[in-house]
């Protein structure tokens, strides 16, 4: 019966399933080549460590950010549901996943406005890719947004998926002058996104040039589209099968590690959310001491949300505990403090980043 199902919301169910089911993160996000300075007299009391902040002037309870992931399959919808109570519970923002499928399928729209039911004060991003704004216009990113009364739109870039994909556009011109006319005319924030290759900081530079309002690293090193699609060749009868599963492996091995694609973009000033790789709250609170103003989660957050709400609300407050930790033991009574956290780097992140010392 599946089979009989239109090619995109189909997919999107293969892709929860496959990243339950395979092993899907590869790479080295770079967060082990951190390591916050332990500070042995940090004069905080641990119980009164605050970590609400700012972000595109919303009130956060926490830096934690429920990354992008689902929507636009009827299987996916109580995932979302979860993911946005836990959103509301917690004072957190989350993205949903790309809404194409809906603004295809308009009967797949619930998939995605339940977040909005869930969770009707919460800081929602709505999501679509680069191409289809090219392809579709500005009249897709207002539906998008309506769809989900969201505050922010998240446009999200995934050329590699594209290339490896057999049904994926090859074509990635026209991209910049159709994001320049979306910020000129929008009366949202808009956010550039990749989704686990990374962001350099000249890419950073020319989106803010555009007049993004954040980015979005999607570094390399967590959830590897490259995986997940090759994965999904190897399931697929697809005539290409052999040539697709190769360049998956191949392509597992591309990208720039979410820790340079942070400290590059954040060298802009412009805001950073840092995702891909992040595992824990100590992550975050490196992250946060490296530029980032929010910390984004998929995967961690996927597989508890697809078992059971309670098990997404622990794994979510473990993450806060150890977020809380990390700042009581370097100092750090607030955000504001852990931003100004010492960082030791090391390995491979040092050597990335040292290319601009030397110019
Ligand atoms: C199942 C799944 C679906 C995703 N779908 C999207 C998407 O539609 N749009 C998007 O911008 N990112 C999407 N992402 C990428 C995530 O937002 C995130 O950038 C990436 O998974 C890296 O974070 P992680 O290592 O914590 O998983 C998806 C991730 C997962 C795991």
């Amino acid at each position: 019966m599946e089979n009989n199902e239109p090619a995109t919301p189909r997919r999107k169910l293969d892709h929860l399933r496959i990243c339950l089911e395979k092993e899907v993160e590869r790479g080295f996000s770079g967060f082990s080549d951190v390591r916050l300075v332990h500070e042995a007299l940090p004069e905080v009391n641990l119980d009164a460590i605050d970590t609400r902040t700012l972000f595109l002037r919303h009130r956060f309870a926490s830096p934690l950010f429920i990354a992008a992931m689902t929507g636009g399959h009827p299987g996916t919808r109580e995932v979302n549901a979860r993911l946005a109570r836990a959103a509301a519970r917690f004072g957190i923002g989350m993205g949903v996943g790309s809404q194409r499928a809906a603004l295809e399928y308009p009967e797949m729209e619930d998939t995605f406005s339940v977040v909005r039911d869930e969770a009707p004060d919460a800081f929602i991003v709505a999501n679509l890719g680069i191409v289809q704004l090219r392809d579709h216009g500005i009249e897709w990113a207002e539906r998008a947004v309506r769809m989900i009364d969201a505050d922010a739109i998240a446009i999200h870039l995934n050329f590699l998926q594209e290339a490896i994909q057999p049904e994926g556009d090859h074509d990635a011109t026209g991209c910049m002058a159709v994001l320049h006319a979306l910020c000129d005319e929008f009366k949202y924030p808009v956010i550039i996104k990749e989704t686990g290759s990374g962001i350099s900081e000249e890419t950073a530079r020319r989106c803010f040039g555009a007049g993004v309002a954040a980015i979005d690293t999607g570094g390399w090193g967590g959830t590897s589209w490259a995986a997940i699609e090759g994965a999904r060749a190897e399931e697929s009868p697809h005539n290409n099968h052999t040539r697709l599963v190769s360049l998956g492996d191949e392509f597992t091995d591309w990208g720039i590690p979410t820790v340079v694609s942070l400290c590059e973009a954040a060298r802009t000033g412009g805001p950073v959310i840092a995702t891909g790789g992040l595992r824990s709250g100590v992550d975050i609170a490196k992250g946060i001491a490296l530029g980032a103003a929010l910390c984004g989660m998929a995967l961690p957050l996927l597989r508890p949300a697809m078992v059971g709400e309670q098990e997404l609300f622990h794994r979510i407050e473990t993450v806060n505990d150890e977020l809380r930790i990390a700042m009581f033991l370097t100092g750090s009574r607030t955000v504001a403090d852990l931003k100004c956290a010492k960082t030791y780097l090391t390995g491979r992140t040092r050597e990335m980043l040292c290319r601009y010392s030397e110019e």
